[in-house]
């Protein structure tokens, strides 16, 4: 049993918070607080997917099972770190800013890219793409790798398109679309991320 704490604490979405892991600051533990069973299993389904279609990492956390905490039951990630050491932050919080965005859009916009690349060639199938659910990876002022950290899987009752790449691509297209048309539509004023967009 691991005691989670108060200040460890990484970040929370809608049904999830997520600590640093007491034990290796490389890894995050995320607790079910509201409502998050059935995605949780789905997740973690999926995940046991991918294990064993032996894919590689590089744009998803790993995952290492579950352990039991003060806050209930537990799933292990990988904790996403910039170069500098610091919890890498969410692709949502680079484009609130249109400033930041700027910043950083050579990294942002090839790393996007890379990412949407990377889910074709290893056929991972997501749920709604959102800026919430990536982290940016920092590498440096040019570089950095987007993560997606939350919504993978498929919740079709016939899930042929996460056992065949043929119907695998058509649907990481249409999320990867309308993935784009969402962050052109929630972000009107921010011109530097029209402008990568506007590549996709
Ligand atoms: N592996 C990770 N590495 C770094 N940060 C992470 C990681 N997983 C989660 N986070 C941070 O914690 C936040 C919440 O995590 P997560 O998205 O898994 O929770 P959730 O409750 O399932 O979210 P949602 O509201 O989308 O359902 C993320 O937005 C991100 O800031
Ligand atoms: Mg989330």
């Amino acid at each position: 049993m691991i005691e989670l704490q108060e200040n460890q604490l990484v970040g929370k979405g809608l049904h999830r918070e997520v600590y640093v892991h007491p034990d290796d600051s490389s890894l995050c533990v995320k607790v079910v607080v509201l409502r998050g069973e059935e995605e949780t299993r789905r997740e973690q389904a999926y995940y046991k997917l991918l294990q064993r279609r032996n894919i590689v990492w590089d744009m998803l956390p790993q995952f290492y099972g579950v352990v039991e905490t003060n806050k209930g039951e537990g799933a292990v990630f990988e904790l996403i770190r910039d170069v500098d050491g610091s919890v890498s932050k969410t692709l949502e919080y680079y484009l609130q800013s249109a400033q930041l965005t700027e910043q950083y859009s050579q990294g942002i916009q090839h790393s996007l890219q890379l990412l949407k690349d990377y889910l074709l060639s290893q056929n991972i199938i997501t749920m709604t793409i959102k800026p919430k659910n990536i982290v940016y990876k920092k590498q440096d002022e040019q570089s950095g790798l987007c993560v997606i950290i939350d919504n993978i899987g498929n919740s079709d009752i016939v899930p042929l398109s996460s056992y065949s790449s043929f119907f695998g691509r058509k649907k990481i297209m249409r999320k990867w679309t309308r993935f784009i048309a969402s962050m052109a539509k929630h972000y009107p004023d921010n011109q530097p991320l029209q402008i990568i967009l506007s590549g996709f």
